[in-house]
């Protein structure tokens, strides 16, 4: 069975197919667009990440069939992103899917975009539920409980900014350029982590929850005081890491899992991949090129809902800006 991924909720055109057979999903190509033209605004401009979504979705499909090695008329699912986005990114993707299928009279899934950033870590392992999973990207900070496969509880997220987007904030005050992850990571290994004396964010809680804008404001602070921009970028990675360590594992603890999946485009992060390595629990994370959005995590998403046999979605089916995975 064939099953080609898109997501289009924000500013990548993502392709991707999967093949499923015996249970196990393998994937045959990962095409990625990445728009450029957001870069002079210093934050995504929705209505032309729209547009450049319309240009680049042919092109993408055509591409993402060519290196898997086939043809739109062998695709036997169609799986596209539904939420949550900006809503006229999201549509071009989502319509695009839902027409391939009618035209092609296969069945449609809708999958939640964060449900693809977990899944993104399923290609490589057999990743069984009962699992914790910790969405660390641009937008999410979101730690999830995921007793039975598709179902999701929330077990904490983050009171402010996203992890994600406190290394970008961080990076463009420090003037390391964007996206500031990879700007970070990269200056952090010239920097001294102890340099910078951070305090860690909302120690002592009981709860499961994250909090970054602190952390931007004491970062402000320093490198106004003088702090270079290595050991800044150092400092502010070991505490941001620590912290989704701690507080990663006292969830796992009080629920009683040992396993967790962390996903999203933080967790491309090499430092931060470490300190998970010795956390005690079992660890799952996506393979490189499926850690920020893409086409393939989504074709994953949609493989687990056929093996689950959930139903197809209706065509009907909208694009939903707002759209929460699980409630607290
Ligand atoms: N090596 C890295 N270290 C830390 N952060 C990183 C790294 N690589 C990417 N990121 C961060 O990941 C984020 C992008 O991830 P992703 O594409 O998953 O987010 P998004 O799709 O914008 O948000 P969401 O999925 O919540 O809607 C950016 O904030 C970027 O700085
Ligand atoms: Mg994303």
């Amino acid at each position: 069975m064939l099953i080609l991924g898109i997501d289009t909720s924000c500013d990548d055109t993502g392709v991707g197919l999967v093949r499923l057979e015996g249970g196990r999903p393998e994937i045959l190509s990962n095409l990625i667009w990445t728009q450029e033209v957001h870069s002079r605004y210093g934050g995504v401009m929705p209505e032309l990440a729209s547009r450049e979504h319309v240009e680049r979705i042919d092109g993408v499909v055509s591409g993402a069939l060519a290196a898997a090695g086939v043809t739109l008329s062998q695709v036997d699912v169609l799986a596209a992103t539904h939420g949550p986005g900006l809503i006229g990114a999201l549509l071009v993707g989502l319509m695009y899917a839902k027409g391939a299928a009618q035209a092609l009279d296969r069945p449609f899934y809708a999958v939640h975009h964060l449900e693809g950033h977990i899944y993104a870590a399923a290609s490589e392992a057999e990743l069984e539920p009962p699992y914790l999973a910790l969405v660390v990207s641009g937008g999410h900070t979101h730690l999830f409980d995921v007793p039975r496969a598709g179902e999701y509880r929330l077990v904490g997220a983050t009171r402010d900014d996203a992890a994600g987007e406190a290394f970008d904030k961080v990076a463009r005050l420090a003037g390391l350029g964007f996206p500031g992850g990879p700007a970070i990571a990269e200056a952090a290994r010239r920097g001294n982590p102890n340099a910078v004396a951070f305090s860690e964010p909302l120690q002592g809680q009981k709860g499961f929850e994250f909090s970054f804008s602190g952390l931007k404001t004491a970062a402000l602070l320093a490198s106004k005081a003088g702090a270079t921009p290595e050991d800044l970028a150092a400092s502010f990675q070991a505490v941001a890491v620590r912290s989704l360590l701690k507080t990663s594992v006292r969830a796992a603890r009080h629920l009683g899992r040992d396993t967790l999946v962390v996903s999203g485009g933080v967790a491309a992060n090499a430092a931060l991949r470490e300190a998970f390595a010795t956390s005690g629990l079992r660890t799952y994370f996506p393979p490189p090129g499926l850690n920020t959005d893409n086409g393939a995590m989504i074709a994953l998403a949609g493989a687990a809902a056929v093996l689950a046999g959930r139903p197809a979605s209706p065509l009907s089916i909208g694009a939903t800006a707002y759209l929460p995975l699980a409630s607290l």
